[in-house]
């Protein structure tokens, strides 16, 4: 299959067959290389090559796509959500626009423990069902590649139910999918009083089943005061490793925890939420590879203030954006409403925002290899935009969908 693709206002996020670039940092990240009036032949899935119209020669082809006045893009690379859940938390929403906060609501046993409790007692096909609802209605608003976590069972059982819906939906041709093991979300009621207990069972019991089955890619703990602390943390993280689960962890979402120091000291591949960066979390990113993530999506949900994305930025550090797609605390997957949010509170350019969805997003699920950017040789994985005049566009168009068509 040879599909042509020609009069392509702008194809954007291009990067030549000679580079290398596995990820975008500091002042680069304000590039967007893009060609002007430009095609693009794609054969079998895979970009053969691209270039300037004038250039174009003939040329066979089973299919050819007019994209005049349109911008082509590489996919979103969202690497960070929790799309497998059990429904929604509407009531808890109300609860916090009364005056409740998102952690007094988990203290009295609501938040993840109130998903985990659905999630428990829901039938496996109907949670597969409604988990690939969501990844349609995702990839039609241009996701390509998604981390999705466990996270809502907290028992043996309900975190293999929800790893093996993800294991299914891993199976859906057109999308790359990566799991993680996110047991080390909440302690489950039982165990309030014996947390030891619950670390020992993530550990010795779920770890080896779930790692045994190929269940997960990543190890993730949910690192924050109030839930799992930097000790049991670090155990979690070596436990993982020894599964050879790389880390990828949520921190200093709440407070100024350690979490991103802890998340560089054992070789994260990312840390992600970061409401909470100073001096001492941008020291510690700059001594290793671990990807800061930001997640400005649940800061909006959740009314907290917005991640330091410029102070990281401009520290020459890369920045990478993701959803945080769950019922909680950001009940959206949606990614170009997540650009909007990220140009308009967080003051990131639209290049920085297409960089940190994009290439550094496929950095962040270990993909850049073959995503995240338009090069011979990756995947033909594509957004084809409406007519639309920029790329500042997309974000400019808050709230409406600028995608026509995905490849
Ligand atoms: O990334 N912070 C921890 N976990 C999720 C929220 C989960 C929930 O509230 O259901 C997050 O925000
Ligand atoms: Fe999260």
């Amino acid at each position: 299959m040879r599909l042509l693709i020609t009069n392509i206002r702008q194809l954007c996020q291009v990067e030549d067959a000679s580079e290398k670039k596995d990820q975008v940092a500091g002042a680069e990240m304000g590039v967007l290389p893009c060609i002007e009036n430009a095609w693009l032949l794609a054969e079998r899935g895979i970009i053969h090559s691209f270039g300037e119209m004038s250039a174009l020669t003939e040329m066979q082809t089973d299919e050819t796509i007019d994209a005049t006045g349109r911008l082509v893009l590489p996919a979103w690379c969202d690497s960070h959500t929790h799309l497998v859940f059990a429904g929604p938390r509407d009531g808890e929403f109300v609860d916090r626009i009364k005056g409740l906060s998102y952690e007094e609501i988990a203290r009295r046993g609501g938040g993840i423990l109130n998903s985990a409790r659905r999630l428990n007692a829901m039938d496996e096909g109907e949670l597969y069902d409604q988990s690939l609802e969501r990844l349609y209605q995702v990839n039609a608003q241009g996701t390509g590649a998604i981390e999705i976590k466990s996270g809502y069972g907290l028992c043996l059982e309900g975190e293999m139910k929800m790893l093996r819906v993800i294991r299914r939906l891993k199976e859906q041709k057109g999308m790359a999918i990566k799991a993680s093991f996110l047991a080390a979300h909440a302690y489950p009621l039982e165990y309030r009083q014996n947390k030891e207990g619950y670390i020992r069972l993530i550990i010795e019991e779920m770890l080896p089943k779930i790692a045994g089955e190929g269940l997960a890619d990543y190890m993730d703990v949910f690192c924050e005061e109030g839930f799992f602390g930097i000790p049991e943390t670090e155990r979690l993280l070596e436990a993982g490793w020894k599964y050879g689960l790389k880390p990828k962890i949520h921190a200093n979402q709440l407070h100024y925890s350690g979490g991103v120091q802890v998340g560089v000291k054992h070789h994260a591949i990312s840390v992600d939420h970061l409401e909470c960066v100073g001096n001492d979390e941008i020291e510690s990113l700059k001594t290793g590879k671990t990807m800061p993530t930001l997640l400005p999506g649940a800061a909006f949900f959740l009314g907290m203030h917005y991640q330091p994305a410029r102070k990281i930025i401009d520290a020459g550090l890369p920045v990478c954006l993701a959803t945080d797609y769950n019922p909680g605390s950001c009940p959206s997957g949606n990614v170009p409403l997540l650009l909007s949010i990220a140009c308009t509170q967080l003051k990131m350019t639209p290049e920085e925002a297409i960089n940190a969805i994009t290439l550094n997003g496929a950095a962040a699920m270990e993909l850049a290899h073959e995503r995240g950017t338009i090069k011979q040789g990756k995947k033909a994985n594509l957004i084809i935009t409406k007519k639309i005049p920029s790329l500042a566009y997309i974000p400019y168009d808050y709230g409406n969908c600028p995608i026509e068509r995905m490849i």
